[in-house]
């Protein structure tokens, strides 16, 4: 396959980007994304070019770092993957591609299509975990029975791998899927509800601080989700924030 490729460069986070455009050729419809960009690079290093900088580490869908926008999609034109289990198959000889970081107040540009989402890492801080007393006496947490659809929501909710996609397509640029996939996991299950109401209020409190925008219910988060998370989650989230509001 033969493509061109408009990408999103940007030295800093305090420089102005521009988009620049490289031709590349024998791309295999069977590469990867990420390695149809590691041969550009390759490419671009000959040259004596500085190579596009791109966050990536695990290459197989957990770790959620491959934030990439293609072509106007979060994660690129496939559903229920993330940027490094794309194909170039889904594109056509001749194609161009357009490249961009995730754009989001709270996601400022690293450089080119690196973001900083260390503002996801501060609202799991204010919340996403169970405070266990490891004296010794820990009871086994299979000793406590879980309703099954109650366990598998939870385990659902906690698929997410904080991508930032869904804040990357909301037009608002919210991060409600997000939190809320976290708020989930713990809400559904005995051992998250000790801390319920301090979990929600102390992490939603975060997600308005970082500069997330609000939730119109528009539902793209939902559809560019490569991992399935479900609106229902932001229902929950609502819920338990009122409760936890009333109680004070
Ligand atoms: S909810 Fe989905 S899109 Fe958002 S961070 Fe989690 S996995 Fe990524
Ligand atoms: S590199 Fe880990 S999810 Fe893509």
């Amino acid at each position: 396959m033969n493509l061109t490729l408009k990408i999103w460069r940007q030295a800093n986070a305090d420089s102005k980007g521009k988009t620049e455009t490289y031709k590349i050729s024998e791309v295999s419809p069977d590469m990867s994304f990420l390695e149809m960009m590691d041969m550009l690079n390759e490419e671009l290093i000959e040259k004596g070019i500085d190579p596009v900088a791109f966050d990536h580490d695990c290459r197989e869908g957990i770790c959620g770092m491959c934030s990439m926008f293609i072509n106007g999609e979060a994660h690129g034109p496939d559903r229920l993957v993330t940027t490094c289990q794309l194909h170039m198959r889904k594109f056509n000889d001749g194609d161009t591609i357009t490249i961009e970081p995730f754009r989001a107040k709270a996601f400022p540009v690293i450089k080119d299509l690196t973001v900083d989402r260390s503002s996801f890492d501060r609202i799991q801080q204010a919340g996403g975990f169970v405070s266990v007393n490891t004296s010794g006496n820990t009871q086994d947490a299979n000793a406590i029975p879980i309703e099954k659809s109650n366990a598998d929501k939870a385990f659902d909710a906690a698929a997410c791998i904080g991508c930032g996609a869904c804040v990357a397509t909301c037009k608002n640029a919210s991060a409600m899927l997000f939190v809320s996939a976290k708020v989930s996991q713990y809400a559904l299950l005995p051992q998250g509800k000790v801390e319920a109401t301090d979990r929600v209020t102390n992490m939603v409190n975060q997600m308005d601080e970082e500069g997330f925008g609000n939730c119109t219910n528009t539902g793209a988060c939902e559809v560019e989700c490569p991992k399935g998370i479900s609106l229902e989650n932001i229902a929950r989230m609502n819920r338990e924030y009122l409760y936890a509001s009333l109680k004070g």
